[in-house]
């Protein structure tokens, strides 16, 4: 039986050998049976520009679209310079745009940042809190989660190796879902 409910998890890092990515595919494969995470990453988004909002290129028609048609998004992203990646930066600006039509209204929100280093990318994650309010649905506040010390926590074939961290990964995730299916009835 198919999922009832389907989440986009946006990467926002671009690497092929990603961090972030591999803890967004460790929380896809670690989801309930009630969600199904499409794991999208963002080489294909161009540059926001708003002089071509009339004719708006095929990739942020795809990318809006992607983000509408789904019941909640979860960011996974690294910190760059005590911020998000502006990769991650461009495809929210493409996806909250036309004004007042955010593809991201009413979607219930996740958010997970991690890092190789101590601070698990905090920053970004709260970047990310002050600056969606105003297009998303809801921001699952509890459970918490910045993920520190990831650069040795999975193996080459991207399985997590790190107990704590997988267990980590499963309580999110469940918690994640219960948020997707209570702002989705
Ligand atoms: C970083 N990195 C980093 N790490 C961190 O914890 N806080 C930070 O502010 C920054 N700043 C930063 C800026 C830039 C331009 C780069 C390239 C890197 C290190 C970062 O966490 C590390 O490169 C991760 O491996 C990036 O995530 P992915 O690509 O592995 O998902």
């Amino acid at each position: 039986m198919a999922a009832p409910y389907n989440a986009v998890a946006i990467v926002g890092s671009l690497r092929k050998e990603s961090h972030t990515l591999k803890v967004a595919k460790a929380l896809a494969a670690a989801a309930p049976e009630s969600l199904k995470v499409d794991v999208v990453t963002l080489h294909d988004i161009s540059f926001f520009n708003q002089d071509l909002e009339g004719a708006p290129p095929a990739d942020w028609l795809a990318f809006r679209e992607k983000i509408r048609k789904s019941n909640g998004v979860l960011f996974v992203t690294p910190e760059y310079n005590r911020s998000i990646p502006g990769v991650l930066k461009n495809a929210i600006d493409v996806a909250s745009r036309p004004y007042g039509k955010s593809s991201f209204l009413d979607k219930p929100i996740g958010i997970v940042s991690n890092s190789p280093g101590v601070l698990g990318g905090v920053n970004a994650a709260m970047n990310l809190k002050q600056l969606l309010p105003g297009i998303t649905g809801p921001i699952m506040g509890q459970p918490e989660i910045y993920l520190v010390g990831v650069g040795d926590a999975f193996d080459g074939e991207g399985n997590c190796i790190k107990e704590p961290l997988q267990k980590v990964l499963k309580q999110y995730i469940d918690a994640y879902a219960a948020w997707v299916e209570k702002h989705n009835k």
